[in-house]
């Protein structure tokens, strides 16, 4: 089977979104489940407990799911550099009552070793960010049976995706809530609406896209697949999900946020991500195209947020969320996913009624 024709055998063609932090296995099976897909992401999974992970989706799913890995070369900053980026740090460590924490031993876990892990684990589906992988990756990643998928922000990145041998593109647009994959060029030049991006990347590649960024309901859903789009992922739509993890802080951020109140910021990883404005964003705007670039500066807050985050302070964690936030609405990951489709449905029927309308009258 293609993977275009996977696609097309899910009942529903929407994909749970994988989110690092903010869900895991019970989203992903809930959403399987129900005749969507999910999507476990695995950027903070340890290489040796990678195939434990997989396993345990499949055991309690026949249904396709896809893993999700967040690329990135091993980093070594030089401790002058740590020392800066952590001075930039020291008053808000303070104001929690923390030391400013030590140079730590690893940032990240090696992408080498997971890429391995999830290579033998075989998930039905494989899924990248912030990067791109090498003929060769892609190769075994098929051999051993896995569909690949690579997120592009850009067309030229979906091409690049294209040559290298992907199944498929998620085609993440600027709306999109958490880090930006881009991986070409800068922010700048990457920051392309869901729409734009969509409407060009399925003329540019002749593989099935699947459109991010923005999408929160059956609108949005209808809308996409009107552009294009083989199927889409939404994040955003989930985070008040009874299956999410994001915590009480998190939530009641996201419950309360005025409109329009996200913005991207590099300040808490060191890579372009989208969330709630909050002090930290405001105050390290200034200095945000100097930290450490992801994976370093990541883990130089991850204390920080963390600790924020039990002191129920919402102003010192990342508040990773979409533009169209405040569609977001609590329940079921399975009845949310069932939901969309009927209205994606209805909103189809209401189109052709439209048009039909439209054109009698024109005629
Ligand atoms: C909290 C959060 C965490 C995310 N983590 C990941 C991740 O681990 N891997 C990934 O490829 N994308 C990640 N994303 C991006 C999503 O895959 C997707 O592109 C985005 O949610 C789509 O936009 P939306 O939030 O408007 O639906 C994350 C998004 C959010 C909101």
């Amino acid at each position: 089977m293609s993977f275009a024709k996977l696609l097309e055998s899910l009942p529903i063609p929407i994909l749970q979104a994988p989110m690092a932090g903010a869900t895991f296995d019970a989203m992903a099976v809930a959403v399987s489940q129900a005749g969507a897909m999910g999507n476990l992401a695995c950027a903070g999974v340890a290489p040796e407990e990678l195939q434990a992970a997989v396993d345990g989706v499949r055991a309690k799913t026949d249904a396709p799911f896809g893993v999700n890995l967040l690329m990135g070369p091993p980093l070594k900053p030089e401790p002058a550099e740590l020392d800066a980026a952590l001075a930039r740090l020291t008053p808000f460590y303070a104001e929690l009552g923390l030391p400013t924490p030590d140079h730590p031993n690893r940032f990240s876990y090696d992408f080498d070793a997971q890429l391995q892990a999830l290579t033998r684990a075989a998930p039905p589906v494989a899924s990248f960010s912030f990067s791109i992988l090498t003929e060769a990756q892609v190769d075994a990643l098929h051999a051993a049976g896995s569909y690949v998928v690579g997120t592009a922000n850009t067309v030229a990145e979906a091409i690049a995706w294209a040559e290298v041998g992907a199944d498929g593109i998620c085609a993440q647009g600027v709306e999109a809530g958490g880090h930006h994959a881009y991986f070409l060029d800068d922010i700048e030049a990457s920051s392309i609406g869901t729409f734009a991006l969509l409407a060009t990347v399925t003329r540019a590649v002749d593989l099935p896209v699947i459109a991010a960024g923005g999408i929160m309901d059956g609108r949005g859903v209808a809308a996409a697949l009107a552009l294009g789009a083989s199927a889409v992922q939404m994040g955003s739509a989930f985070l008040l999900a009874d299956e999410a993890i994001i915590g009480p802080v998190w939530q009641a951020a996201l419950k309360d946020a005025p409109t329009d109140a996200t913005r991207l910021t590099r300040a808490f990883s060191g890579r372009y991500a989208r969330g709630l404005e909050n002090r930290f964003v405001r105050e390290m705007r200034g200095v945000q195209d100097e930290v450490p670039p992801y994976p370093v500066q990541n883990r130089l807050t991850q204390a920080m947020r963390a600790a924020a985050n039990k002191a129920g302070d919402p102003e010192l964690m990342s508040l990773w969320a979409g533009q169209a936030i405040k569609l977001a609405k609590p329940g079921q990951a399975g009845e949310m996913v069932a939901r969309w489709w009927a209205e994606a449905q209805d909103v189809a029927q209401a189109v052709a009624k439209q048009t039909a309308a439209r054109g009698a009258a024109g005629g």
